[in-house]
Parts: C-alpha cells; sequence; structure tokens
C-alpha cells in the first residue's frame, strides 16, 4: 500500500526517545525547553511554548487574544480545530471564500466584510504561506493567529520563516504524524509577545504558576511547597519524551524538505502532459513551500468519472488518497456558521475537485511512478 502520507523514523530517533525512557524525569522536564528553543532558534520567534496538539495551541492561543463576542474570520477549507478554537472562546465564527490559486484565505475579502474582524485565522494550506505582510500593515488592529500546521519549514516570499511571527500575533505548528516533523502527537506555538507567552505557558500547565516574582499572594513566597493558580487553564503539556523526538527530527528537517521538493517537482512535470487534472497550487505559489500536501484538481465530471470511483480505483491498486478538506460549513456543527447569501465559489470549485495524492519522505520514484501511471489510467 502507498499511503498518502506516512512519517519517517530512523535509529537516531528511537534512541533519543529510549534515553529519555530510561531518565527519571520523562515529563516537565528540560527537553521540553529544549525543543522550544531550538523551534524558535529555526523560525526566528523570541518563544515558543511546545504543547500536546496544534488543536491544543489554537485552542490558548485564541483564549490569549480574548475574542469573546468578536468577529474572528478563517477559511473554510481546513480542519476541525481551527474553527472549533473560535467557538470554544466564544468568538463569533465567520468564514470567507479562498483564493483560487493558493486555496489559502482571500484576505482581499477579508478587507471589504461589512462588520468589525476582530482577529483571522488563516491557514498555510498545504505549506503555501499566506502572504500577511501588506495584510498587517493595512490592518494594524486586526490580530492575527497563524493555523501553520502543515508550515514548518515554509517561508513567505520575504524569506522569513512562517513561525517567526513577522505578520502576526502567533503562530502554531502541528507535529502530528503527517507533519514535516512528528513527536507521535504534538504542537508548539510561537510569538513574540512576552505577555501572550507567559499566558499560553500558564493557560498549557492548568493556570499553575510557579514563578515567585509573579504570585499574586505575596506572603506565601518563602515557602518552597507554595505554587499559584492564576488562570482557569488546561492540561496541554507535552511528555519529555515526545520533545526528544520532534528534537531528533528536526535536526532532519531539510532532508525531509529537500526530499518533499524532489517528488514535486516530479508530480509537476508528469502532470504537465495530463488533461483534466492539474496541480491545485500554482507552483510559484509552492516555491517556499513546506510541501505537506500535494493536491490535485481532476475534472471529475469531464472524465465521467466521480471522486469516489477514481479514489476506489487508486486503492484497488494500492494507492490511498485523501479529501483535504470537506469544507468546514458543511458539517453539521459548522453549519449554521456559513455566512448568509455568500456563495464561497472558489471553495465549492475546489471541494468539487480537489484530491490529495502521497507524498511523503520515503516514497521511492518507482512507487511514485505507480502513481502516475495509475492516475493517467483512471482519468484517460
Ligand atoms: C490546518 C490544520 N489545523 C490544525 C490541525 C490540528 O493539528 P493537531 O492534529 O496537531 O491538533 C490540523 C491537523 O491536521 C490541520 O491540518
Amino acid at each position: 500500500m502507498i499511503p498518502y502520507s506516512k512519517h519517517y523514523i530512523d535509529k537516531e530517533d528511537i534512541d533519543s526517545v529510549v534515553n529519555i525512557l530510561k531518565n527519571k524525569g520523562i515529563t516537565q522536564g528540560e527537553v521540553v525547553q529544549k525543543l522550544e528553543k531550538k523551534i524558535s532558534n529555526y523560525v526566528n520567534s523570541k518563544y515558543a511554548v511546545a504543547v500536546t496538539s496544534c488543536s491544543a495551541g489554537l485552542h490558548i492561543a485564541a483564549n490569549v487574544l480574548g475574542i469573546e463576542n468578536k468577529n474572528v474570520v478563517t477559511s473554510p477549507i481546513t480542519f476541525a480545530s481551527t474553527a472549533s478554537s473560535i467557538l470554544h472562546n466564544g468568538g463569533k465564527l465567520k468564514f470567507v471564500d479562498i483564493e483560487k490559486e493558493n486555496i489559502n484565505i482571500d484576505l482581499s475579502k477579508i478587507e471589504k466584510l461589512k462588520f468589525a474582524v476582530n482577529t483571522i485565522i488563516p491557514i498555510h494550506f498545504s505549506g503555501a504561506a499566506v502572504e500577511l505582510k501588506h495584510f498587517k500593515k493595512n490592518n494594524p488592529k486586526i490580530k492575527i493567529i497563524e493555523d501553520s500546521a502543515h508550515a514548518l519549514g515554509s517561508k513567505y516570499k520575504t524569506g522569513d520563516m512562517v513561525g517567526s511571527c513577522k505578520f502576526s500575533d502567533i503562530s502554531i505548528f502541528s507535529l502530528h504524524p503527517a507533519k514535516t516533523i512528528t513527536s507521535g502527537e504534538g504542537g508548539i506555538i510561537t510569538t513574540n509577545n512576552k505577555k501572550y507567552y507567559e499566558r499560553l505557558k500558564l493557560l498549557s500547565n492548568n493556570g499553575v504558576q510557579k514563578n515567585i516574582r509573579k504570585f499574586k499572594f505575596k506572603k506565601n513566597k518563602s515557602n518552597m511547597w507554595y505554587y499559584e493558580v492564576q488562570e482557569q487553564g488546561f492540561h496541554y503539556r507535552i511528555t519529555d519524551f515526545q520533545c526528544a523526538l520532534a528534537i531528533s527530527q528536526l535536526n532532519k528537517i531539510d532532508l525531509f524538505l529537500n526530499k518533499r521538493r524532489k517528488i514535486v517537482k516530479r508530480y509537476d512535470d508528469a502532470f504537465k502532459s495530463f488533461y483534466n487534472l492539474s496541480p491545485a497550487i500554482d507552483y510559484l505559489e509552492r516555491k517556499n513551500s513546506s510541501n505537506h500536501l500535494y493536491v490535485v484538481r481532476i475534472k471529475y465530471n469531464k472524465i465521467k468519472k466521480s471522486r469516489s470511483l477514481v479514489m476506489n480505483y487508486l486503492k484497488s491498486k494500492g494507492i490511498i488518497t485523501q479529501v483535504h478538506y470537506i469544507p468546514i460549513f458543511n458539517h453539521p456543527l459548522f453549519r449554521k456558521f456559513k455566512n448568509k447569501g455568500e456563495k464561497f465559489k472558489n471553495t465549492k470549485d475546489y471541494y468539487d475537485e480537489a484530491l490529495s495524492i502521497p507524498l511523503y519522505y520515503t516514497l521511492k520514484e518507482s512507487e511514485q511512478e505507480r502513481v502516475i501511471k495509475e492516475l493517467k489510467y483512471i482519468i484517460g
């Protein structure tokens, strides 16, 4: 079977995890901070907070920005937790259509909205960065949380790394096995704002404050057993052995990114001769991408075959594909949040045609040839 996505774990990764498991402290130790430091160095942010998942990170990031009863705009082409993070924090969930060329939120449409936008959550879909520089400059009052789940290793056209928060308030990566690097499950939040950083730390650890200089009840400060609960927080702590895995994986990130780039180039070249199938995202938009996904658009109506038929055929040949994503507002939970009267034409057209095909570090050239050959056969 050729899956659409697969993690890669080598001996170094295993040894680094085992090493921590043999230690006394397997959680709340120094490896978490080590990973946070390494990530902030890699993306060039001042701070990083490692948590249990990107979903957890989105949840507390939206909490920190204080979105209750405020309009928060995101893209319909994303995973559930982007939208849930808004609802968990009492925000008013709003959607804006995607762009045709890169499947990212259409920032120009946000500027034309009739209601006051408090916060936006753009998603760097498949790793192709949402170019936030001008939006940030033109809309300094709108807060920005980047859903960077797909985008560890991606850059903006300015050359800055996604996660540097140069054009945003907070950014969150996923360390799920399908992503650029993994810790099993995990997420990393980055920010340049000290206050946000300190609150993110508190919220991810049940609101527990252990820094005596930050105690509210000063008379207790000399008691060595003392700590304070200062926030209604959550248990979003990641373990040291997960962080050890992420550090070991981060050491290989260039290898992963280069290989993904090569695979993508081979697909791009092969699909030039295809009819009724094209890459979903323009090459130029993907130049600085982490290449988390390779999505093709297939004119199912022209080939007179449904997506299910194509997926089933490929599966019968050992090739697994997926759809990223069912538009969020098509789900029962989110249906009522779809802005009335809006067509979301680009979202609809994209969803009608999208198919994610295999892309991962260990995908062999011969396997990729098989994917291309079988796609050619079924599309005709
Ligand atoms: C766009 C997007 N946002 C958020 C998430 C949530 O990431 P996690 O699984 O680490 O919670 C995902 C996961 O696939 C995602 O694709």
